[in-house]
């Protein structure tokens, strides 16, 4: 322990000088958790500290923590060819097969898959398609992006003009032109923006089918195929950003198959390798295939990353489905979805609770502003101090555990959450 605390100091202090973090600021480095290890829905810090991983780290270690078979499909595919060029005339076996199981995953008019590195590369890709696509089907002027307030899409130029939560623009601008917000669960705002701005200037409308990093605001159910009607009565593509809630989150494959509702391009990262590579993807209706393939040579689709279709992560994507399948996780993350919100229930209207929320796996309790001294922040401090780990946006607490997460360690999340919400807005009582 002598030692581990040395080392913990000594890379505390490069980390300060040296590392610069997403969303960085020194003040929260002060003392950072070094993770060292994982099991399962545990995470094992430097020093010895155990924690229950509470958002399966960013809303992505749907398997869990420690899967050596994910660690095998990689070196064996790392082995036999690590990194292949899949730019014009080349590809390989891992992503060919990769695309055309996803294809079998997807509703029957999404078979056309392209592969990125995460989630803001996808939505990027989904937004410059949209484009293209109305380009060509000879609406040049169809270029205009529709997102929802509070929405979360990512942090390259077009996923933050497309991101509804002010704090990711501020000090940023200008923004990409041509993104506009609307109200988040309101339908009619949506065909109001749309006929305002006139339906020949929108290419396409995006949401989360929960909102996730903005809070887990789970929609009405009328909302989905509500906002389909709409874009298909206006011509509008709809983006479903499934970044989070794919790969089983919310109790149902895809977040959008709780409401049978079929986007035009959805959007996808995260839980296709469990996070143990980086891997997103764009996959695209038979419509815009179409367009895509059916054009001359010198207006091909260009858009393209250098890691497109990276052969180890899709190697590894696939050993990752085949646990999914194995492990029937869908069906559990429905299951242990249903214990997840009843058991965080039990706050609902207690004096200092705002909301308890979510769908399946993705759950979030809202303190009401002032409840508790130091709000979101102060309540994930805590749950940390008492071995939670998650994340917070301003009185509000996330939760999305892995999906293997075992009854009794869920119970214990619970249990911690419960009684830190309660000591927290009641000091004097503890
Ligand atoms: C819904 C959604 N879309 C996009 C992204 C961005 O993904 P990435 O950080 O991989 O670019 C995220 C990340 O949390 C997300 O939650």
């Amino acid at each position: 322990m002598q030692n581990d605390n040395l080392t913990y100091q000594h890379l505390v202090e490069l980390d300060q000088r040296y590392l610069l973090h997403p969303q960085h600021h020194p003040a929260d480095h002060a003392e950072p958790v070094i993770f060292a290890r994982g099991e399962g829905a545990i995470l094992w810090d430097l020093r010895g500290r155990r924690y229950i991983d509470g958002l399966s780290c960013l809303w992505n270690v749907n398997v869990g923590h420690g899967r050596r078979e994910l660690a095998a499909a990689a070196a064996k595919q790392m082995e036999q060819l690590a990194f292949a060029n899949s730019y014009c005339g080349s590809s390989n076996e891992p992503a060919i097969t990769l695309a055309a199981r996803l294809a079998t995953l997807t509703p029957a008019t999404l078979n056309t898959v392209f592969f990125t590195t995460g989630g803001a590369e996808s939505n990027d890709t989904a937004f410059k398609t949209a484009r293209y696509y109305w380009h060509l089907r000879g609406q040049p002027h169809k270029t205009k992006i529709i997102s929802r307030a509070n929405g979360y899409h990512g942090v390259t130029l077009g996923a933050t003009s497309a991101t509804g939560l002010p704090a990711f623009h501020a000090r940023f601008g200008p923004l990409a032109p041509d993104f506009l917000h609307v109200p988040a669960m309101d339908a009619g705002a949506l065909e109001a923006r749309i006929r305002q701005e006139g339906p020949e200037t929108v290419a396409a409308f995006i949401a989360e089918p929960v909102q996730g990093a903005g809070g887990v605001y789970p929609p009405p159910a009328e909302y989905f195929p509500r906002v389909r009607e709409i874009c298909d009565k206006y011509d509008v593509l709809f983006i479903a950003d499934e970044v989070i809630t794919g790969f089983g989150r919310t109790g149902t494959f895809w977040g959008l198959d709780q409401w049978n509702v079929v986007p035009d391009i959805l959007s996808f990262a995260k839980g296709i390798t469990s996070g143990y590579q980086p891997l997103g993807g764009v996959i695209f209706s038979d419509a815009i295939r179409d367009v895509i393939y059916n054009q001359p040579p010198d207006v091909k689709w260009m858009h393209a990353y250098t890691y497109s279709a990276h052969p180890t992560c899709c190697a590894v994507a696939h050993a990752n489905l085949d646990i999914f399948e194995r492990e029937r996780l869908v069906e559990r993350a429905r299951q242990l979805g249903g214990r997840l919100q009843e058991g965080l229930g039990v706050l609902r209207g207690e004096p200092y609770v705002a909301d308890v929320r979510g769908l399946g796996m993705m759950a979030a309790v809202e303190v009401k502003p002032n409840a508790i001294n130091g709000g979101g922040a102060a309540i994930a401090a805590e749950l940390k101090r008492r071995g939670l780990f998650t994340r917070f946006r301003a009185d509000i607490v996330m939760f999305a555990p892995p999906l293997v997460i075992q009854e009794d360690e869920l119970d214990e999340l619970v249990e911690i959450v419960v009684s830190t919400v309660r000591d927290l807005s009641f000091p004097g009582h503890r």
